[in-house]
């Protein structure tokens, strides 16, 4: 699958194949703590490949059907997200957040695991994350803000069972990818 092709399928509000979808129980289950450093390396190895083919932003265990407390970020700009700040390859596991302000920014979210759908979700502006980093199993605590802050904590949340629609204060601003790219985003180029 092309990573145009990827775009289309979510688009059109197709899951993406191997994906768990809401309605999903594994979905709300979550995530455990790692236990098997190796086979955690495997599964984020996986899920960094996958979610390069999908084009995305983030993905964490549970949405492959793995539930461990594991989660990939890796921020590209894509034809319907130009404009978002890039940011390299983040490994998170059995990661514990804190969301640093009270003062909560509202911006456009998907998933996916909920195909076709987007919405505008408040989150913290900075959060501080502390994880183990893999392969090491190091801890390590990291402060993050902006657009990252916003996907880790999009992806944290699928490690305790929560969707960005649980996050949503009013389903005023749902709306399908084809009209938030036709109303709310940017032009489509090519
Ligand atoms: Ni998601």
């Amino acid at each position: 699958m092309t990573k145009a092709e990827s775009d289309a399928r979510w688009m059109a509000g197709q899951a993406a194949p191997g994906l768990v979808t809401v309605g999903d129980p594994r979905l709300r289950a979550g995530g455990h703590p790692i236990e098997d450093v190796a086979e955690a390396v495997a599964v984020l190895k996986r899920m960094t490949a996958l979610l390069r083919e999908l084009n995305g932003a983030g993905l964490a265990a549970p949405q492959i059907g793995v539930p461990l407390a594991l989660a990939v970020v890796e921020v590209r700009r894509t034809a319907l997200f130009p404009d978002r700040p890039e940011s390299p390859l983040l490994w998170l596991a059995d990661p514990d957040l804190t969301a640093l302000n009270e003062v909560e920014s509202e911006d456009w979210e998907g998933c996916f695991s909920v195909p076709g759908l987007m919405g505008l979700v408040p989150r913290s502006e900075r959060v501080r994350v502390t994880y183990r980093m893999l392969p090491g199993g190091e801890s390590v605590t990291q402060e993050f803000s902006g657009y990252l802050a916003r996907v880790i904590q999009h992806e944290v949340d699928h490690l305790n069972g929560r969707l960005f629609l649980d996050r949503m204060t009013s389903m005023v601003s749902i709306t399908t990818v084809d009209n938030y790219q036709r109303h709310h985003g940017v032009e489509l180029q090519a």
